[in-house]
């Protein structure tokens, strides 16, 4: 099969060098030359070091580069069966990106978006057509993090589903199949991982070192919250944010926090503007974390109390199964348990209570338990 990308940016160029390595003829268009230009030569520096660490064979490296044609003409794409876009992350200009894509592909080509915050639905609203479209969300690098999330929207047909689930099956991707709902999976079940930290950083308990250090060295996290929202841009971390929380009908469980806003309003982006909630610049301090085992357990006790609670969250209102849900946070943000796995080795009784704890201290709806992890403790 052909498949299509549409925008040459940091995911397009990452899914064009996918399906490439996987033997597939690739057709890359994007409006901007100089983007496509960039990808072109992104990938042959990849596939260069590739090389050298004897990963692949040069002859292979050149089969891929020679499986991906660079347009940026819409009509490129008229052999296609699929066609995968990744570009701006606005509704308007994914609508009219749709509805002249259906204009030059067959009537059987899926048309998937990999967006990370609109429905799916909506941007179905473009077509005439509109079974054929399906949100195939990728994880920055795609070629290299393991999870994709396939998520059908209301219009789509089961058979156009199912074509997309192989087909990301046969690149050796874990699939998770989940609803049409903000955040799907990942950014909606982690949402807490940032917004509890931030909010005991707010209460004066911990700074950021310090719950990046219970985080990392109690919680067996990669990387703490801090770090990480660092290396995602505040910028880019607070906007996903305010959006699940609009998204949610302004459900407290995602408020944003004034701390994230600050920063990224004066410009502490993170690693990006040199400056985040820690400074990367050139003999910058670095500071220590208070390693405090008690305090250290009672950050990670809640942030991971919050984790749990909206991931069965996601389950009782059928977004995904327990194990999509397990399998999304292992491979797609590098948790170092599934979280509904987790709760069961830790006792659901255990969160229960933290929760209901949390509840009864602040009064506040963000901190109620879900429906499903008491009926849980009850079984
Ligand atoms: N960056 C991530 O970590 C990440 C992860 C998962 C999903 N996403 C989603 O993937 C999409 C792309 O994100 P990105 O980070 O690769 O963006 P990017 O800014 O790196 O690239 C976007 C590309 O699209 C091109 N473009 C814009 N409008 C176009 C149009 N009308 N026609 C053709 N090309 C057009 C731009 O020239 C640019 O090359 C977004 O929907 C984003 O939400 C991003």
């Amino acid at each position: 099969m052909v498949i299509g990308v549409l925008g040459a940016g940091t995911m397009g160029a990452g899914i064009a060098q996918l399906a490439a390595q996987n033997g597939h003829k690739v057709i890359l268009v994007d409006k901007q030359e100089v983007q496509l230009k960039k990808a072109k030569d992104q990938l042959a520096s990849i596939l260069l070091k590739l090389i050298d660490k004897h990963k692949i064979t040069s002859e292979k490296a050149n089969e891929i580069q020679s499986a991906i044609t660079y347009s940026t003409e819409l009509s490129a794409f008229s052999s296609c069966g699929i066609i995968i876009e990744a570009i701006l992350e606005q509704l308007d200009v994914k609508h009219s990106a749709f509805e002249q894509l259906e204009k030059v592909v067959s009537k059987e080509c899926i048309l998937a978006s990999n967006t990370s915050s609109l429905s799916i639905a909506s941007i179905g609203g473009a077509l005439q057509k509109a079974d054929r479209v399906l949100g195939i969300h990728f994880f920055n690098p795609a070629p290299l993090m393991p999870l994709v999330e396939v998520i059908p929207a209301v219009q789509t047909n089961v058979s156009f589903l199912e074509q997309a689930v192989s087909l990301m099956k046969s690149w050796d991707k874990t699939v998770v199949v989940c609803k049409d709902t903000p955040g799907f999976i990942v950014n909606r079940v982690a949402r807490p991982f940032y917004g509890e930290a931030l909010r005991i950083y707010e209460e004066g308990i911990a700074d950021f070192a310090t719950i990046d250090w219970a985080m990392t060295e109690i919680g067996g996290f990669k990387m703490g919250p801090f770090t990480l929202m660092d290396y995602i841009g505040n910028d880019v971390n607070y906007a996903v944010t305010t959006s699940i929380f609009e998204a949610f009908y302004y459900d407290p469980r995602f408020k944003p926090s004034f701390t994230q806003k600050r920063h990224s309003e004066a410009g502490f982006f993170g690693r990006k503007s040199g400056r985040g909630y820690f400074d990367y610049s050139e003999g910058a301090i670095i500071p220590t974390p208070v390693k405090d085992y008690v305090l250290g357990q009672q950050i990670v006790d809640r942030i991971l109390a919050m984790l749990i609670n909206e991931a069965y969250d996601a389950i009782f209102m059928q977004v995904a199964t327990a194990e999509a849900v397990d399998l999304a946070m292992t491979k797609g943000v590098n948790y170092p348990k599934g979280l509904i796995q987790w709760s069961k080795e830790i006792g659901t009784k255990e969160i229960l209570s933290r929760l209901e704890k949390l509840f009864a201290d602040y009064g506040e709806d963000r901190y109620r338990p879900n429906p499903l992890l008491r009926k849980e403790v009850l079984h």
